[in-house]
Order: C-alpha cells, then sequence, then structure tokens
C-alpha cells in the first residue's frame, strides 16, 4: 500500500503551542509518501538510505513501526519513503514520513485504526523522538487543514499562496524546543508573558484570515496580518529561535513589501512571506530557492493499492 501526507506550517503560535497557547497552522501542497509491502524483517529505503530498524538514521519511521507493532504484530514490513517536503526545514517533514507510514503499515496490514488513531501512534512517535512536542505537527499531517490549536477549531482560509524562502540551516525541532524550555524555566515570568502575547496573536489572526483576499493590493486585512508577523517574528527572536540568517531574510521580505516570520521550530529551517501579487513576484525573483505553498484541505490518505 502506498500511503501519503502533508506537511505544514505555522501562520502563528510555534513553541507558545507547546504551552498550552494558541497557534494557527495550515497543512500545504507538499506530501511525503511512504509504500509499504509485506516482508520477513524490516527493510526502511528512504533518501538517507537503506537500513532495518535504525533509531539513528530513521528516528520517525522506526519508531513509527515500534509503536504500530504495540497494535498489530508484524514480523517485517518493506518501507519505501520519498518526500517533496525539505528536511528539517519547520514544513513539518518528521510528521509527515511518520503520519504516511502509518497510514500505509495501517492499509497494508489492515489494522483498520481511525485517522485518530493515527494521530495518537504519531504524537507518541514525535514524543520518543523530540522528547517534548505539542502534537501539532502529527495532528496537521493527519487532518489536513487549517486550523486553531488546541482548540481545533478548523479555519476557513481563503487560497492564498505563501513565499517559502530556506535559510540554508538545518532546524532541529528536539533541540529548539528544549532550549526555550530552558530559557523558561531560567525566566518564567518573562518567557510566560511572551507566550501569552503569541497567543493573542493567533486570537487576532483568526479573526482577520478568512477574509484576506487573494493577495491583493491594499487590502487591509493583509496590512494587519503584515503587522502580527511582524509582531510574532520578533518574539520568536526575543525567545532566541531566529538566526543571523533568517532575520536577514524576513528584513529583505518586509522591505519588499512581503510580511514575514520564521516558520516552525526556527534555529534554522524556513521563513514564510505572503503579500500583494507584485510583492510577492519581486520576492520569488530576488530569492532563487523561494517556492510557493498553499494550503491543503486533505491529510493522510491511500494514494494506491
Ligand atoms: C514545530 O513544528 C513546532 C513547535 O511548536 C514544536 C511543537 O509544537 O511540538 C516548535
Amino acid at each position: 500500500m502506498r500511503a501519503s501526507a502533508p506537511g505544514k506550517i505555522f501562520l502563528f503560535g510555534e513553541h507558545a503551542v507547546v504551552y498550552g497557547k494558541r497557534a494557527l497552522v495550515t497543512a500545504i501542497n507538499l506530501r511525503c509518501f511512504a509504500e509499504v509491502r509485506k516482508r520477513y524483517d524490516f527493510r526502511i529505503s528512504s533518501p538517507l538510505g537503506i537500513t532495518g530498524l535504525d533509531f539513528e538514521k530513521h528516528p520517525y519511521i522506526s519508531y513509527a513501526i515500534k509503536r504500530f507493532l504495540e497494535v498489530r504484530k508484524i514480523s517485517g514490513a518493506d518501507v519505501q519513503v520519498e518526500s517533496q517536503i525539505p528536511i528539517a526545514s519547520g514544513l513539518g517533514s518528521s510528521a509527515a514520513v511518520t503520519v504516511a507510514v502509518l497510514k500505509a503499515l495501517d492499509a497494508e496490514y489492515e489494522a483498520n485504526l481511525s485517522n485518530e488513531d493515527i494521530y495518537e501512534l504519531a504524537r507518541q512517535v514525535e514524543l520518543d523522538v523530540q522528547g517534548i512536542a505539542s502534537g501539532t505537527d502529527p495532528f496537521i499531517s493527519t487532518y489536513g487543514g487549517c486550523w486553531l490549536i488546541p482548540e481545533r477549531k478548523p479555519i476557513t482560509i481563503p487560497s492564498l499562496e505563501f513565499l517559502v524562502v530556506d535559510s540554508g540551516k538545518k532546524s532541529i525541532t528536539g533541540e529548539m524546543v528544549k532550549r526555550v524550555a530552558e530559557l523558561k524555566e531560567k525566566f518564567p515570568g518573562v518567557v510566560g508573558e511572551i507566550m501569552d502575547a503569541i497567543d493573542e496573536i493567533s486570537q487576532a489572526a483568526i479573526a482577520t484570515i478568512p477574509q484576506m483576499k487573494l493577495n491583493s493590493k491594499l487590502n487591509s486585512k493583509l496590512d494587519s496580518i503584515s503587522s502580527l508577523m511582524f509582531i510574532n517574528q520578533n518574539l520568536l527572536r526575543a525567545i532566541g529561535v531566529s538566526i543571523p540568517e533568517i532575520d536577514e531574510i524576513v528584513d529583505q521580505l518586509n522591505s519588499m513589501g512581503v510580511a514575514s516570520k520564521l516558520t516552525g521550530a526556527g534555529g534554522g529551517g524556513c521563513v514564510i512571506g505572503i503579500g500583494d501579487v507584485e510583492s510577492m513576484k519581486r520576492a520569488k525573483e530576488k530569492f532563487k530557492s523561494a517556492f510557493i505553498v498553499k494550503p491543503e484541505k486533505e491529510g493522510a490518505r491511500i494514494e494506491e493499492e
């Protein structure tokens, strides 16, 4: 069986969501594909290489198999993975690979798991690998769409386009989440207030986003989103998850009229930007590696039998 699951972008609220604050997150039109066939032992192949169960080289896939074994006893599986989502870029490739593998295992071995079962297993895998996590990435990968988290309130967003610029540095989620946790432990009042402010940003954004027009010019809603992105980026910077390469990209995009912020755990990874059609076009020409992503409605799905 071949299954797939989408990546995601945090529009607002990364890190704060780990502390129960609100975040606005959408699935995107980039997917990870996993093919699972019955086999006598475990074999994993991905762009990272071919291994058996290997918690160093293929941590998310290996833990996904380990967690699946708790609900269905199998002696082996051939798991092949390919992805359109750049790795360690803040676009949810780890959750997408985990969910896609679980979905394909479920279908191949007829385990009859519901979406909620798949989400719960994927959430365990995230905790196995990262230690601390909010479960947002596996939730979005499983269900698709745009959501206010942790309420699980579906948000209708117009067919917007987001520019994505990679900082060229890898974003290691577990490390960044741990670093923020340490800062919060050291200065609970200060960091707590920052998390509360981010929570307010997500709340303010859901009042605005559904009415945004398709990146049109002189759109007052776009103006509000720009301000919120600017504040959110600077709060993320304040808690130490931005890096000079990201700040530079954000400054340049802002000066071109494209509102931007880092997305995901930071420490590297991608910047997202949104602006009117002309500014987006100019920004895309300036950053050669930039690409466009769109919100995606569909979550994990079977591609073929
Ligand atoms: C990572 O994509 C988002 C973080 O908020 C971590 C998490 O929610 O588990 C940084």
